[in-house]
């Protein structure tokens, strides 16, 4: 096999980089050269129409420029019309026109399901998970999640810092689209007093603020409130224009869904005062940072074991961590896992 191909899609993660130099040395000893592909499956279907801008030959000096970085060096992409056979085809197409024999993927289940895609049209296709998000039940762990619980759990120190300062308590949002796993870990290392998740289902705005309030009147005028981005979408139906009053400055809209700011809100109000309540929306700075080395590691380890499979001829693989341990295994079977959310160790927050 003399030319791989490698591709970063979906959200970036800290940690993508460091898989790309890992492929990119993998394959340099094994005397294959890399192609990157550009900003994820876009690159693949020529949608710049510069294939310049679509595709650049890896030397390894350029690679390890970039191994520590965060971000992704090779750009990503949501590519709504890789989801069709006919650019599923134009892109098998332009991978024989390379004589690319073997593809390594870095994103997460979407990706995946391109990476499928490709496999199933006869391209030897490999994925490595790369999502802040841990929503690949097959997986203990993606590339960039645990960066992302530390960024997490460096900014509810901080937040608690100046939360401590003032008796007030704290709602902290973090990332994680429909998974709640960044804010679990979040609040379990950071020892946080509840924790929103949007695997619960029907959670209930007035249960939180009797739980604030309890946490009040036990002394703990200080509480952090880790809530996933997604849980909102799971949340009891709660009108918070019933009783907020109206704030100065710019009107909202009626019918605004709730967010972080609005939680903060109307806890204070809920609480009849006895809770300040602040909110903090960490944001991007989860997907940005760099690498944790327990990202990193997983991110060399994959990238080599992807180039090895590719070396022995397989395809459809998804590389994972399971016990601990770095696997590999169908990618088919690895799509029909669902995520499981511990459910322990959120009973376990919540308790105390
Ligand atoms: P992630 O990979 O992080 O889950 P997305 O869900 O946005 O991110 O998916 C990334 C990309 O994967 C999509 O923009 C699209 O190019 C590709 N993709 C998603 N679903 C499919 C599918 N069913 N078939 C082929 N490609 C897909
Ligand atoms: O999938 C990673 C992620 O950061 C999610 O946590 C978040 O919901 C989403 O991407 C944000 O996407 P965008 O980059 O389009 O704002």
């Amino acid at each position: 096999m003399a030319n791989i191909a490698v591709l970063t899609s979906g959200g970036d993660s800290p940690g993508m980089n460091a898989a790309v130099m890992s492929v990119a040395r993998a394959a340099n000893m094994m005397g294959m050269n890399l192609i990157g592909i550009k900003r994820g499956y876009n690159g693949l279907i020529g949608k710049s129409e510069k294939l310049e801008d679509d595709i650049v030959h890896l030397s390894l000096d350029q690679i390890l420029d970039i191994a520590d970085l965060p971000g992704t060096f090779l750009r990503t992409a949501r590519c709504k019309e890789f989801q069709l056979d006919e650019y599923q085809n134009k892109a098998v197409k332009l991978l024989r026109e390379l004589d690319v024999q073997g593809m390594v993927v870095i994103g997460g289940d979407g990706s995946f399901k391109g990476a499928q895609a490709l496999a199933r049209k006869g391209v030897p296709t490999i994925g490595i998970p790369g999502t802040i998000d841990n929503d690949l039940g097959y997986t203990e762990l993606s590339l960039g999640f645990d960066t992302a619980v530390n960024v997490c759990m460096e900014a509810v120190r901080a937040i608690r810092a100046t939360s401590r300062s003032h008796d007030r308590a704290a709602v902290v949002e973090v990332m994680g689209r429909n998974c709640g796993d960044i804010a679990l870990y979040t609040a379990l290392s950071t020892g946080s007093e509840i924790v929103i998740v949007p695997e619960i289902q029907g959670w209930d705005v007035e249960d939180i603020a009797h739980r604030l309030e309890a946490l009040v009147e036990r002394g703990n005028r200080r509480a952090t409130l880790v809530v996933a981005e997604g849980a909102y979408k799971t949340m009891a139906p709660f009108d918070p224009y019933r009783f907020l009053k109206p704030l100065g400055g710019k009107p909202v809209f009626d019918g605004q869904p709730m967010d972080s700011i609005l939680l903060a809100r109307t806890l204070e109000a809920k609480t009849n005062g006895k809770a300040e309540v602040r909110a903090t929306v960490i944001g991007y700075t989860q997907r940005g940072s760099q690498p944790s080395s327990r990202d990193a590691a997983f991110a060399f380890e994959a990238g080599v074991i992807a180039v090895n499979l590719l070396r022995h001829g397989e395809s459809n693989r998804a590389i994972g961590v399971h016990n601990g341990k770095v696997f590999h295994m169908d990618i088919d079977s690895a799509l029909q896992i669902k995520p499981s959310f511990n459910r322990r160790m959120y009973n376990m927050v919540n308790a105390l």
